[in-house]
């Protein structure tokens, strides 16, 4: 066989997202684009802000020799600068450009991050739920990625953290605002898993680094924040991206910042740094990396976000779904009405509803929704909604029934 036996396995079971995508082409072709409502994939939909065309047209027509250049693997310095500022102002600690690594999207960064940190068979200690490609991720780099449950709103369980906890522990990786379930963790919430994780460190002799994956702190809601784990921990790095903030996810630009206090930290920067040149990314794509040194701070308009989580909140509560109003990114995680997530989900597939069981995100009994969607695609699916859960309701009748 041409493929190596674990692609094989990986191809399987691999991600319910790209398999409800795939499942969302071939019902467009029979249906037609707007008879299906597709929240499978979460791919931007609102435009980047303005700034990002008016950079992106200034650099072109200004092409200065050498732009197109290898640089350094860590990136260019313009762009390392501009990032370290605005994280000394966003997250409370001071950084220097070197402590900033670009890199090819939030997804580059992980795994950066966990190619330079893991021996093999380390574990990657997440909550669930969490981004499917987390064990992916762990596995390109050797090591094993270990769930453990978090409360029934999605708050961190540190109870569970601690029980999870092991001599093999070398990761905590957490997601807020979280995909799927658009939870973020409380700054109460951190301070007590950074006491757990200074503890533990010393328990175990060798230190637990975590890592904050923050490619939706921008998109959050009602005032919220997303609290910093530098202020927290030492031991910290951030795998970021503009992927969703910019809605430039096709660009593949992110970065990685190191705490300015972690343990080795010149060492952890440039293993880094090695580890983008060694796993093929050589470095973040220049153009993008010119393109964000100008706009700092900038953001996609989150009403549009906020806007359509209301409708689907409000509208999915009345016809009796039960689910959080999440704070933030641009995902519910509603419980499923039916036990089995993967059978509702092929109900609302009936109804030509494509969403992703949650049992692909660690999270099963839920379905998600990606809603970075058009209005009418909302407004077009909700009597689908309504039908689903009816006939949901009457399947566990049904079987209650003796
Ligand atoms: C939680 C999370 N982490 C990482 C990524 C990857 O982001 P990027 O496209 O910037 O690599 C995604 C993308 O959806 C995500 O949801």
């Amino acid at each position: 066989m041409a493929v190596a036996q674990k692609i094989s396995v990986f191809m399987e079971k691999s991600s319910w997202i790209r398999k409800m995508f795939e499942e969302g082409t071939k019902l467009k072709k029979i249906h037609g684009a707007e008879k299906v409502f597709d929240f499978s994939l979460g791919n931007p939909n609102v435009p980047p802000p303005e700034i990002v065309k008016s950079l992106l047209l200034g650099l072109v027509q200004e092409l200065a020799p050498g732009m197109h250049g290898y640089m350094h693997n860590a990136g260019l310095p313009e762009a390392r600068s501009a990032v370290a500022g605005q994280l000394s102002i966003e997250k409370g600690v001071a950084l220097q450009p070197d402590h900033v690594v670009m890199t090819c999207g939030a997804a580059g960064g992980l795994n950066i991050i966990l190619k330079t940190l893991l021996n093999p068979g380390e574990e990657v200690l997440v909550p669930a739920p969490y981004f499917v490609e987390y064990g992916f991720y762990a596995d390109n780099h050797g090591g094993v990625l270990k769930a453990v449950p978090t409360h029934p709103d999605f708050t961190l369980n540190i109870a569970a953290m601690a029980a999870g906890i092991s001599l093999r522990t070398k990761v905590l990786l957490i997601n807020s605002p979280n995909n799927p379930t658009g939870q973020i963790y409380s700054s109460a919430a951190l301070s007590e898993l950074s006491r757990l994780l200074t503890e533990k460190s010393r328990e175990f002799g060798q230190t637990i680094y975590l890592v904050s994956d923050e490619p939706y702190s921008k998109i959050v809601y009602d005032g919220h924040q997303v609290p910093s784990i530098f202020s927290h921990y030492p031991n910290s790095l951030i795998a970021t991206s503009y992927s969703k903030d910019l809605s430039i996810p096709g660009e593949r630009l992110g970065f990685v910042a190191v705490h300015p206090e972690a343990e080795d930290v010149a060492a952890l920067l440039g293993g880094l740094t090695l580890a983008n040149r060694i796993l093929g990314f050589v470095n973040a794509p220049a153009l993008f990396q010119r393109v964000v040194a100008g706009l700092q701070g900038a953001c996609v308009d989150v009403a549009h976000y906020r806007r359509k989580r209301d409708l689907l909140v409000k509208s999915l509560r009345d016809a009796g779904y039960d689910l959080i109003n999440p704070p933030g990114a641009f995902y519910l995680f509603p419980k499923s009405p039916l036990a089995d997530d993967i059978r509702f989900v092929q109900l609302l597939q009936e109804e030509n509803i494509l969403v992703v069981p949650g049992s692909g995100f660690g999270g099963p009994g839920h379905f998600r929704i990606a809603y970075c969607v058009e209005d009418p695609t909302i407004e077009g699916s909700l009597p689908g909604f309504r039908r689903a859960m009816e006939r949901a309701l009457n399947i566990r009748e049904s079987e209650l029934t003796p």
